[in-house]
C-alpha cells in the first residue's frame, strides 16, 4: 500500500535496533528520509551504511543521548540546520528492563520514567516549532500493552507506559490546533536477536515459551516489522482522521474491552 510518505523527513528515536530500526526500514520501502538516532555512533554508522545500500543517501543519523540535555539540543540543531524542519517524529525510545527487585524502588521509577516518558516530553518541546512547519505532520509515541495489562513486568515501567499513552492523548488535543496528529502504538511481546526478550528466553526457554503461550492468544511473539507497519500507518496520510487514537499490536494479549 503506497501510504504516501514519499520524501516526508522522519526522525526516529531508538533506531539502532529492535523496533526502532525496523521502523526506520519500513519508513524507507515508503520511499521517506530516514533519520536514525542512538548513543552508539559505530553501530549507526554500520546500520546507515547497510540501509543504503538498499535504499540510497535518504538514511542518515543523529547520534545524540535523548536523556541529556546536549543531545537534545544536538538534535534540534542538527534537525533545523540539516534537514530544514521535521514532518515525522517517532518517540521510540523505552526499557523495561529491571535493575532491582523492590517494585517500590524510587530510583527504578525515575530511571523509567526519564527514559519513557521524560525522554519524549524534552524533545517533543524542542521540535514542535519545526513539526508546526512539515508537510502533514504526525506523532508516533512507543507505548506497551502492559500499560493496559497487568502482567509480568515492572510496575514503574507500566505505570511509566500508562503516562506516555496521557501525554499522546493530550498533546493531540493541543497540537491538533497546529495540524499535527499525535498518536500511539502499544507492542505487545516483540522478539529480535539482542532484545530483551532474547535475553529472557535465553536464561528460561521453557518459562518464557510457556509465558507467552498462557498469555498471548495467537501464542507467539511479535515481530518488529509487525509494530513498525502500525506505527507507519498512523503517521501516515491514510490515517489523516485520526489523532489521540492507540493500536495495540499484542497478538491479542489484551485482555480488557
Ligand atoms: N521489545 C518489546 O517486546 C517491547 C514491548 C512493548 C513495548 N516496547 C517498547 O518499544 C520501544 C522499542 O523497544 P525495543 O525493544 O525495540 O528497544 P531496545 O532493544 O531497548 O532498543 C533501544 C534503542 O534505543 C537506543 N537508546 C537507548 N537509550 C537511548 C538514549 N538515552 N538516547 C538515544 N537512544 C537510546 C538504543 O541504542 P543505543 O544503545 O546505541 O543508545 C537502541 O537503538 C521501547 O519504547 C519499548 O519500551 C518494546
Amino acid at each position: 500500500m503506497d501510504l504516501y510518505l514519499k520524501n516526508r523527513r522522519v526522525f526516529i528515536t531508538g533506531s539502532s535496533r529492535g523496533i526502532g530500526l525496523a521502523t526506520a526500514e519500513c519508513f524507507l520501502s515508503e520511499g521517506a528520509v530516514v533519520i536514525l538516532n542512538g548513543r552508539d555512533k559505530q553501530r549507526l554508522e554500520k546500520i546507515t551504511f547497510e540501509l543504503s545500500c538498499r535504499y540510497g543517501d535518504r538514511v542518515s543519523y543523529i547520534a545524540a543521548d535523548v536523556l541529556s540535555n546536549e543531545g537534545i539540543h544536538e538534535i534540534s540543531k542538527q534537525l533545523e540546520e540539516q534537514y530544514h524542519g521535521l514532518d515525522v517524529f517517532i518517540g521510540n525510545i523505552g526499557n523495561g528492563k529491571p535493575e532491582q527487585d523492590n517494585v517500590l524502588s524510587v530510583s527504578e521509577w525515575r530511571r523509567f520514567y526519564d527514559i519513557n516518558v521524560l525522554g519524549n516530553v524534552q524533545i517533543m518541546n524542542k521540535i514542535h516549532k519545526l513539526l508546526k512547519t512539515g508537510t502533514n505532520p504526525s506523532v508516533v509515541l512507543v507505548s506497551s500493552v502492559i500499560a493496559r495489562e497487568a502482567a509480568n513486568a515492572p510496575v514503574g515501567y507500566a505505570a511509566a507506559k500508562s503516562a506516555v499513552r496521557v501525554l499522546s492523548k493530550y498533546l493531540s488535543r493541543i497540537w491538533i490546533n497546529d495540524g499535527i496528529r499525535v498518536n500511539c502504538v502499544l507492542p505487545g511481546n516483540v522478539y529480535f536477536e539482542g532484545g530483551r526478550w532474547n535475553e529472557l528466553r535465553n536464561m528460561d526457554i521453557e518459562g518464557t515459551m510457556h509465558y507467552i503461550s498462557t498469555n498471548v492468544p495467537m501464542k507467539r511473539f511479535g515481530e518488529p516489522m509487525e509494530i513498525a507497519n502500525a506505527i507507519a500507518f498512523l503517521a501516515s496520510d491514510k490515517a489523516s482522521f485520526i489523532t489521540g487514537a492507540e493500536i495495540c499490536v499484542d497478538g491479542g494479549q489484551l485482555s480488557a474491552m
